[in-house]
């Protein structure tokens, strides 16, 4: 049996998240959670966790103060490997076995060749939506199709696949978010309990960053709680690492 698994935070509207909770969730599990990751970016032709990373190298290589803290920390950054979504599923079996977890960001959209097969490959989707129609009415045929093209499928690993709020703002919209989770148990879409908070902060560098661990005060805006639930769901009766992982292990200044 496979020591890796399989996780994408993936939907197939633009704008929820998705890149940016695979890069929090990689860094986090990566950083705090001491899990081995990799990371595979088929987010064509955007690659932008790719890009992500080729600017901090370039910030690092231009700032020896940067780079001297990045030595400090005493970890390597994990791989990220950036390719189309056809040629995801090598990369990702080449992969197998050698990591612990493996963060897959794809693009906003099913129409790819090579998707269907590739999510057969995800052990958990975690889907972020926003308080908005469009938001849902772009996640339910996603999860539909899910059920339909990969779970239960020959070959599929994929055991479930979840929803939960990302921007999500406790002053606004409370009946809109419970009507959601209503209709989503209707279709037996599963929702995490864990929000991640609406904030300015995500527009800063620091909260997007492949080669440093986020810092204690961005752990509270709903992220330690919601790498807390993925991590028991992904490793169920497993005893990871990263069930170890608390906002105070979190020092390092990430302004890179
Ligand atoms: N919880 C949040 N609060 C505020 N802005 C967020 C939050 N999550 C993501 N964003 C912002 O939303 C934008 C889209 O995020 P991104 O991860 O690129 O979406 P996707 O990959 O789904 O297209 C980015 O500018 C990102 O910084
Ligand atoms: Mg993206």
């Amino acid at each position: 049996m496979s020591s890796t698994k399989f996780i994408s935070i993936s939907s197939q509207k633009g704008g929820v998240g998705k890149t940016t909770v695979n890069i929090l969730a990689a860094s986090i599990f990566h950083f705090l959670g001491k899990e081995s990751v990799a990371v595979i970016d088929c987010d064509y032709p955007q690659h932008s966790l790719e890009g992500l990373r080729h600017k901090e190298l370039a910030h690092l290589q231009a700032n020896p103060d940067k780079a001297a803290e990045f030595h400090a920390l005493g970890q390597a950054s994990y791989p990220i490997i950036a390719c189309e979504v056809k040629e995801a599923l090598s990369v990702a079996k080449e992969m197998e076995n050698q990591y612990d977890l493996v963060f897959i960001d794809t693009p906003g959209t099913i129409n790819v060749p090579g998707l269907l097969e590739l999510w057969k490959q995800l052990d958990y989707v975690f889907m972020p939506l926003e308080a908005d129609v469009l938001s849902v009415e772009a996640t339910i045929p996603f999860a539909a199709a899910l059920e339909n093209f990969a779970k239960g499928q020959p070959g599929s690993r994929l055991k479930e696949y979840y929803a939960f709020w990302n921007k999500h703002i406790k002053s606004e919209k409370q009946a809109f978010y419970q009507r959601t989770e209503e209709l989503f148990t209707e279709q037996g879409i599963p929702f995490l309990q864990s929000r991640l908070e609406h904030s300015v902060n995500y527009k800063k560098e620091a909260m997007r960053s492949t080669m440093f661990p986020l810092s204690k005060e961005f752990m509270r805006l709903g992220i330690s709680n919601l790498i807390q639930e993925m991590a028991h769901i992904i490793f169920a009766s497993e005893v990871p690492d990263s069930a170890k992982i608390s906002p105070v292990t979190a020092t390092a200044s990430t302004n890179c």
